[in-house]
């Protein structure tokens, strides 16, 4: 309880994971809101609840979340009213276990109880005993979510919950389930509310997007499901929405249908996150990835085919056990075939309950690391090419708002996913907060990209065409080179 009981009472939620991760601590904030009259804030000093949403993807998010969570002790110690929640993945591994090795935590819940926080809340207060919720409850967290609330023009809309493709090396499906869909009308309902709210890009997230069967009809009782392609179709498709994107994808269900839609669909951002994981196909095999190299590299030439100037983006695990220099050659060497764009790299890190985590592992750790610092290196390369490549074009850039670095210039980003930074003056950057702006590219720098404003598309003015040098008149799209 705050101590002035007249003040609401104020949350901290602190996320350590992914972008559904992400979007799970904004749901968190979103329901004590709604339901309890919680406020955010923005630090851990002064909060009457503080909820690390955690991460178990690998042993450093994992160790980093529990060298946070001992420090707490001296705020819980200073005011023991205060309340100390554990949601995400690590808590849905360990549920009850935390409390047995945290015991000042007072409230453990899973990704898929988030919702529930309020009723743990209130059972916490009433009995004095630590809440435990990590179970599965199906979709029902959807279901009792408030309506979503949104200042900027991005917004995430989460699609799809879980994994059940069980790659051996990750926890995914053990904490956040099997893939269980929201309905088709819930996801385009929310997105029609977002674009009412004055979003003009959503992300449509999820652990494997294209696994997405939403069903349809009244009651979702009809048996008819819609796959992704016709999800992003139907987006597409609701006025105010400008730019669709959608993380992550898996190359396993990238199928001719989705492919074509990068092509039909001119909303559809020039950018695919399509995890990799490695370049050899005797390791993807004991990863259970489910495709070859031939196979992934066929699905990004069809994808470069239906959209040119699409950028791709990756992951990749180096050092997977029994991983020998000739399969980490050959990750170099897809790196270079495929030229991926801003790609995340890792050294495979053990999980244990995965099947990876009994196999034989004798590479040791420098020799990994050695390789993550080769792999890193190339990667590195690549994106700095493909955004020199950038220079001297123009692009459509979502203006999102003030660049971080410099108070005086503005940022967004490209269909392609680059951000990109720009001077404006301000009456014309009031108007085109939120709106979508030609930017010509003038410089870049290894992640980001600086460039000059030249006019909203569509809109005349003259004197700006007029100092972008050319550029404009010549028929220059996004991510087209002039030939
Ligand atoms: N569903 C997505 C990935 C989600 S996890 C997909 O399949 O593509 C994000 C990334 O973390 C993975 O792509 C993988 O590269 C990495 N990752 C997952 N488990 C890992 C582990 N045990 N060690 C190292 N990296 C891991
Ligand atoms: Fe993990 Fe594989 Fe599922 Fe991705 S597809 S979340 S890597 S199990
Ligand atoms: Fe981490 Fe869970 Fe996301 S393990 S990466 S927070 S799904």
């Amino acid at each position: 309880m705050p101590a002035n009981p007249e003040d609401p009472p104020k949350v901290y939620v602190r996320s350590f994971g992914c972008q559904m991760n992400e979007y799970d601590s904004e749901k968190i904030a979103d329901v004590l809101r709604a339901e309890q009259g919680w406020e955010s804030a923005d630090a851990p000093e002064g909060a009457d609840l503080i909820v690390f949403n955690t991460c178990s993807i690998r042993d450093k998010a994992q160790h980093k979340m529990r060298s946070d969570l001992g420090r707490l002790r001296e705020l819980k110690e200073a005011n023991p009213n205060l309340l100390i929640g554990v949601g995400g993945c690590v808590a849905s591994q360990e549920g009850a276990a935390i409390i047995e090795s945290v015991p000042f935590v007072d409230i453990v819940f899973g990704p898929q109880t988030l919702h529930r926080l309020p009723r743990l809340i209130a059972a916490r207060r009433a009995s004095g005993r630590p809440q435990v919720d990590i179970s599965f409850p199906e979709i029902e967290k959807f279901d009792h979510l408030p309506p979503p609330r949104k200042s900027g023009p991005c917004a995430f809309v989460s699609i799809m919950e879980g994994c059940s493709k069980y790659c051996t090396y990750c926890v995914v499906p053990y904490t956040r389930g099997e893939e269980i869909s929201r309905r088709l009308d819930d996801v385009l309902t929310e997105v029609a509310d977002l674009a009412d709210q004055g979003v003009r890009e959503v992300t449509l997230l999820g652990q494997n997007v294209n696994a997405y069967r939403g069903s349809m009809g009244e009651g979702g009782d009809s048996g008819a499901t819609a796959d992704f392609a016709l999800l992003l179709e139907l987006v597409s498709e609701i006025p105010g929405i400008e730019r669709i994107r959608y993380t992550t994808s898996h190359p396993r269900e990238f199928t001719s249908r989705l492919i074509d839609a990068h092509a039909r669909l001119p909303k559809l951002a020039e950018h695919v996150h399509l995890p990799v994981q490695a370049g050899s196909d005797r390791i993807l095999a004991a990863m259970k990835r489910g495709y070859t190299t031939l196979e992934y590299k066929a699905i990004v030439r069809k994808l470069r085919a239906a959209r040119p100037g699409i950028l791709i983006a990756t992951d990749i695990i180096v050092g997977f056990p029994g991983e020998t220099e000739e399969d980490f050659e050959q990750t170099m060497r897809l790196v270079d075939d495929v030229q991926f764009d801003a790609s995340f790299s890792f050294v495979y890190s053990r999980r244990p309950g995965t099947p990876a985590a009994d196999l034989p592992d004798d590479t040791p750790q420098a020799v990994k690391l050695e390789r993550l610092q080769r792999l890193q290196s190339r990667l590195g390369e690549i994106e700095a090419r493909i955004g020199q490549e950038m220079v001297g074009r123009t692009y459509d850039v979502l203006v999102e708002g003030p660049s971080r670095r410099n108070p005086g210039e503005w940022s967004g980003r490209c269909s392609n996913h680059r951000m990109v930074n720009f001077p404006m003056d301000p009456e014309y950057a009031a108007r085109s907060l939120g709106r979508m702006i030609r930017v010509r590219v003038t410089q870049a720098f290894p992640h980001t990209l600086r460039g000059e404003a030249i006019a909203e598309p569509g809109e005349t003015q003259p004197e700006q065409i007029v100092s972008a040098a050319g550029t404009g008149e010549n028929g220059l799209h996004d991510g087209q080179a002039a030939a």
